[in-house]
């Protein structure tokens, strides 16, 4: 799969929440060659600060339409500036990148989403829903901190057909608490579980997992610079050395690399 560098077009900007922001790109080759858990690597603006491009996950992709859309929380200055883009803005991206997640497997699965690590999962849940797999034994789990933040993402995943159960930090919607608290009662049901977000939460999940013996993917967002595998920015500690996130990931399975539990 080849990687490519090109102007897309800002065709629509949704504010989700006060700090969430949905952008829409036509980007015809990049949605072609798309995998979920795949990312670009994103120009925010033409001038020199700041001169790194920065990573975001394919939230969306439309083949027919030639979209991608990204998800993303206002953390910085890179993601200040992305969310003041206009729509008819061109933008300059380079992806996709990396290796995505495995949709091979055919017995009931559960996505867990923590925060802006939701943004992948939609990707992902679009394509499994269109293998034909009996989703109605699938489950999502999204955790974030308030209602703002999950209730739109919640109804996309619930309309595709998928059980899915919320968490938040303030209890403004679903579960007061963490999503880990509610992945003991899933988890008996499911073969493997695919999750992005807070490293924290992904530690306590592929603890969990590995307990109950059922596979995990997850997807690792760490600092980059390059994206590429130049710099070396990105590694972690896998169970035969370093990795480079940006191109060994940034999905993994969870049992190759090693984990603070
Ligand atoms: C493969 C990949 C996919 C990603 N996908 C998404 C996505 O879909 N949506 C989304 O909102 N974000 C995503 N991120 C994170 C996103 O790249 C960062 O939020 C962004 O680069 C921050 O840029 P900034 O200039 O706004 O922040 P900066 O000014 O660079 O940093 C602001 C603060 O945030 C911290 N920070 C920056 N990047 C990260 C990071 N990766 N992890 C933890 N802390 C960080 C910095 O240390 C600093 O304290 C992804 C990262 C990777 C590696
Ligand atoms: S970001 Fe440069 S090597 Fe991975």
């Amino acid at each position: 799969m080849s990687e490519f560098q090109q102007k897309c077009t800002l065709l629509t900007r949704n504010r989700l929440a006060p700090d969430v922001f949905r952008l829409t790109f036509e980007a015809p080759k990049l949605a072609a060659q798309a995998q979920p858990g795949q990312f670009v690597m994103v120009r925010v603006i033409d001038g020199l600060d700041p001169l790194l491009r920065r990573p975001f996950s394919i939230h969306r992709n439309s083949v027919s339409n030639g979209t991608i859309s990204l998800l993303f929380k206002v953390i910085g200055k890179g993601t200040d500036m992305l969310a003041q883009r206009c729509v008819g803005d061109q933008l300059d991206f380079v992806g996709p990148l990396g290796n995505g997640f495995d949709l091979s497997c055919k017995q009931p699965i559960c996505l867990i989403g923590g925060g802006m690590g939701i943004a992948p999962l939609l990707f992902l849940a679009e394509q499994l829903q269109q293998t034909g797999r009996e989703i109605e034994k699938d489950h999502v789990l999204l955790g974030a901190r308030n209602r703002d933040e999950l209730a739109l993402l919640a109804e996309e995943f619930s309309a595709l057909g998928y059980a899915v159960q919320l968490a938040t930090d303030d209890g403004s919607i679903g579960h007061k608490g963490f999503i880990p608290d509610l992945l003991d009662f899933v988890l008996p049901t499911v073969e493997r579980v695919y999750t992005c977000g807070p490293h924290l939460m992904m530690e306590n999940i592929v603890r969990q997992c590995q307990q109950a013996e059922v596979s995990c993917q997850v997807s690792l967002e760490t600092h980059m610079a390059c994206g590429m595998g130049a710099c070396l920015g990105c590694t972690v500690n896998g169970k035969k050395g370093l990795v480079h996130v940006c191109k060994q990931g940034p999905v993994f399975n969870a049992d190759h690399l090693e984990w603070s539990l």
